[in-house]
């Protein structure tokens, strides 16, 4: 007993010393804070194998599990749309001049939305399903907008279809008016919720009562604050309410140079959140606890989804290491997405545990 006590004490020490101080692994976080699974994801598409540019972004999945991502192409395209899984091909190329989609998510088998940052619009795609063979965009119209949304950045989407969306002014000092958040509903009734330091990350609960929104701050070209809100969402108003802290990085794990990027919810209430720099994701739960971080295999992660057959593949998308492509990593867990639960016919459980196989 002593002996392996003092065999995991010389591995944490090994690791303090040579493990690159950007990353916190559970191992190195303060002792009595709380404890956490430590775990590991591969790389399921790399710079060898890939078709997607390196600003992929707002991994998205449909009800088969099939995914999808912006920025299929290169530095050029970032009007496209591709396929991930079960493989890379072009979903949809917008003819907008200067579309610049960041996110999507699926409504149904024949809905989708996807948020245009340069045009300040929410896009609705049309969808066909068919028995054999890919989803294809049949249509496309602007399902809402206003000119003075900052991006938007990147949108979640309630059971019933009400869109919440972030928004920011990357500047070298950030201040209280760099970032927003935005409801549109299914009547196209926009809305500015809030005005706040640039926000990033957005995802409901599972139960579509709580809205997550990151909010992040520059100073002298370097982020410097990394917090996350919790507010309580009324998705039939389009409205928030309630706000106060969950998690503010500083404090937590001393992160606070590193993005808070994309972000996303299990059926099990847990909110797992991507660190741009860090090459990692850490997941907490509902009340606030790290419960898990995901250490990636390259360093510029921009969100998550899950998705696959059972909705239990964690696919984590971002720049290659190195390369200007898009790379995307996988993790298998046992609890399902919220987004791939949502788009069941019956709904998904939400029992069971959230850990991995
Ligand atoms: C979250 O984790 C903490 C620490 O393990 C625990 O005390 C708390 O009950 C957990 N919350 C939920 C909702 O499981």
């Amino acid at each position: 007993m002593l002996r392996s006590i003092l065999g995991m004490d010389l591995v944490t020490v090994i690791l303090v010393m040579f493990y690159p101080a950007l990353v916190t692994p559970c191992d190195l976080v303060p002792l009595g804070l709380h404890s956490c699974l430590d775990l590991t994801s591969t790389a399921h598409i790399s710079t060898q194998d890939t078709h997607f540019g390196r600003y992929i972004e707002g991994s998205s999945t449909n009800s088969k599990g099939e995914m999808f991502a912006v920025n299929y192409g290169n530095d050029f395209t970032l009007y496209t749309l591709g396929q991930f899984y079960p493989q890379q091909r072009l979903f949809y190329a917008d003819p907008v001049p200067h579309t610049h989609f960041n996110g999507i998510r699926f409504l149904n088998d024949n809905t989708a939305y996807t948020v245009d940052a340069a045009n300040h619009r929410v896009l609705q795609l049309t969808v066909n399903q068919y028995p054999n063979g890919p989803p294809t965009v049949v249509g496309s119209s602007v399902f809402c907008g206003d000119a003075t949304m900052i991006e938007p950045n990147d949108l979640t989407l309630s059971k019933f279809g009400t869109v919440f969306t972030s928004g920011m002014r990357m500047l070298a000092d950030t201040d209280d008016t760099d970032g927003d958040i935005w409801s549109c509903l299914q009547n196209g009734e926009v809305k500015l919720l809030e005005t706040m330091g640039r926000t990033n990350g957005i995802e409901l609960s599972p139960d579509d009562t709580k809205l997550y929104v990151s909010e992040s701050y520059n100073r002298g070209g370097t982020p410097y604050v990394q917090k996350i809100w919790l507010y309580d969402a009324d998705v039939t108003s389009g409205t928030i309410s309630g706000k106060r802290l969950f998690v503010d990085f500083s404090l937590l794990d001393g992160t606070q140079n590193f993005d808070i990027d994309g972000m996303r919810t299990d059926v099990a209430g847990n909110l797992w959140v991507t660190r741009h720099g860090a090459g990692q994701v850490v997941v907490f739960n509902s009340t606030g606890s790290v419960i898990a971080r995901v250490r990636i295999t390259f360093p510029n992660p921009t969100n998550l989804e899950f998705g696959g057959p059972a909705g239990r593949t964690v696919y984590i998308v971002g720049k290659c290491e190195g390369a200007n492509t898009g790379c995307i990593d996988r993790l298998e867990v046992v609890t399902p997405g919220r987004s791939w639960s949502n788009l069941q016919p019956f709904g998904s459980s939400t029992e069971g545990c959230w850990c991995p196989e």
